[in-house]
């Protein structure tokens, strides 16, 4: 996943709405935890301007059609206890779990986003989530949690190394009974993609922080297992100039068959096979493939 002048990874077909503010002291405002398992980043980011810009960009992008948050609400209230969000960004769906009252801890190594996430928080009233700034392939906490997971697509985007890290750090922290989840685009709907799709308008919506207009072109391409999704995020000002950020996103395709042995590997038993966030069976024209899982040894 790269960003150009932002960061962050994918979504594929996500838009939602916006629900966000921001305040000017964007990254001074941050008191997010320090990493557990690494020592701060010396030479992290602190939020320049199109930095900044780009994470309330991403923000109101993705919160456009938030047709995931009701599933991940819905599986936490099912779950009962803590929730740890691994790659939580700008805390789209932490945010939303922390004010019905869960405990949540949010992890992401993108500093600019906990900041952004943090700042939402602030605003928003309610119970806060905890952030930690740290790579959640190399996480540590003290806590263990009823549902752990990974959303809009990220767990696709990860290597296989990235993958069994992850697998192993989410059965180290879950609870007897707990659940972990991930979603991501159905790898056999990809598969039928052909190989490049030109760049087409996605969807547009108003700057967050200006009068500009923003808007959304998506391509693909397809080479054999690996689906890169580009997003160009162009900012129209009402002076006439513009502004590009870019986001990349690229998904292994894995069959589910192979999923699985990864989760059997790392402990884990898949236990549901969604194919959308409304709960429906995966099929093989399904537009999602979400995978709930338990410890296969508890
Ligand atoms: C697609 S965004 C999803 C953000 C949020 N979960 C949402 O649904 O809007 C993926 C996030 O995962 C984070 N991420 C990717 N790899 C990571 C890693 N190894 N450790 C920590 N965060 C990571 C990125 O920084 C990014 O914020």
């Amino acid at each position: 996943m790269r960003r150009s002048s932002g960061c962050c990874a994918p979504v594929w077909n996500c838009r939602r709405p916006w629900h966000g503010r921001r305040s000017s002291s964007f990254s001074r405002r941050c008191g997010i935890r320090r990493p557990i398992t690494r020592p701060w980043r010396a030479g992290c980011r602190t939020g320049g301007r199109n930095v900044r810009e780009w994470v309330a960009l991403y923000h109101t992008h993705h919160s456009l059609e938030a047709e995931d948050q009701a599933f991940w609400l819905w599986l936490a209230e099912q779950s009962g206890g803590p929730v740890l969000e691994l790659g939580c960004g700008s805390g789209r769906l932490t945010l939303p779990l922390a004010q019905r009252g869960r405990w949540v801890v949010g992890v992401d190594r993108d500093f600019d986003m906990l900041c952004y996430a943090r700042d939402l928080a602030a605003h928003s009233g309610g119970r806060s989530p905890d952030w930690v700034q740290a790579d959640f392939c190399h996480l540590h906490l003290a806590q263990r949690f009823a549902l752990i997971f990974l959303a809009c697509n990220t767990f696709s985007t990860l290597t296989c190394r990235e993958q069994r890290a992850v697998l192993a750090v989410a059965r180290r922290h879950l609870t007897g009974a707990g659940v972990f989840a991930v979603s991501m685009p159905n790898p056999l709907l990809l598969e039928t993609l052909p190989p490049r799709g030109e760049p087409e308008v996605e969807t547009v919506f108003a700057h967050p922080e200006s009068d500009a207009v923003v808007q959304v072109l998506s391509e693909w391409r397809r080479e054999g297992e690996v689906v890169t999704l580009r997003w160009y995020y162009d900012c129209l000002f009402p002076d006439g100039t513009t502004r590009r950020h870019e986001l990349t996103a690229r998904h292994r395709l894995q069959s589910l068959d192979s999923l699985r042995d990864l989760f059997e590997q790392a402990g884990l038993r898949l236990e549901r096979q969604y194919g959308d966030y409304e709960r429906h069976p995966f099929a093989a024209d399904s537009p999602w493939l979400i995978l709930t899982a338990r410890s296969s040894t508890d």
